[in-house]
């Protein structure tokens, strides 16, 4: 049986790169993996009273989508060179119920871009150290950053071949990651 990849999208915005880079794993991994895409819209900020059994629905879909996860892939943008609040107020909401959240152990592949040269990438070591403090299990090797995305995307798409190249070898270690997690 083949995987169930999450997709995380950091921008909340209608023609976000990461969105379009979601987009475009979900077409190109159709045969490797069942592709799940989850927006943060409904995510409310953090607020420890919320944070009862009867999560607001928002949160009860994140988590409850992170857990159905074999593996998941966050793409996030970079705002003022850091993690955008949305992606770390997400990840706040996942790594609790404290010892019990959906996220620890899963093997996340954390992918970051920006229309800069730079690709986002000061948001990349934040939002790996949001994940070691969370016990997920950061994939190893290459990091994914993309530079210069608006260049690298048309129509909705990433058109660009050595990053779309470089983003299935990724992939291939996340599916390696999965299958060693599941002989366990
Ligand atoms: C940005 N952007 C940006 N880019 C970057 O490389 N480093 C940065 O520090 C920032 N800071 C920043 C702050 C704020 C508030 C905004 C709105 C934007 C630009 C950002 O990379 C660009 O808007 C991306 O296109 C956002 O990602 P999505 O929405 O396309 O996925």
């Amino acid at each position: 049986s083949i995987p169930n990849i999450l997709g995380i999208c950091g921008s909340l915005r209608k023609d976000s790169n990461s969105l379009a880079i979601l987009n475009t794993l979900a077409e190109s991994l159709k045969d490797k993996a069942h592709f799940r895409i989850q927006r943060l819209d409904d995510v409310p900020l953090y607020n420890q009273d919320l944070d009862t059994p009867e999560v607001l629905p928002g949160v009860a879909v994140l988590r409850a989508a992170i857990g159905a996860a074999d593996g998941i892939v966050i793409v996030t943008p970079e705002y003022n060179y850091g993690l955008p609040g949305v992606v770390k107020n997400a990840l706040d909401w996942a790594s609790r119920p404290y010892n019990q959240s959906t996220l620890t152990g899963k093997p996340v592949l954390s992918v970051s871009s920006s229309p800069a040269f730079t690709g986002g990438v000061r948001a990349l070591a934040q939002l790996n150290e949001t994940l070691l403090a969370i016990g997920v299990q950061v994939l190893s090797g290459p990091q994914v950053v993309i530079g210069t995305a608006h260049e690298k995307i048309r129509d909705g798409r990433l058109v660009d071949t050595a990053t779309l190249n470089f983003l299935d070898a990724s992939f291939e270690r996340l599916f390696v990651e999965i299958a060693q997690i599941a002989r366990r």
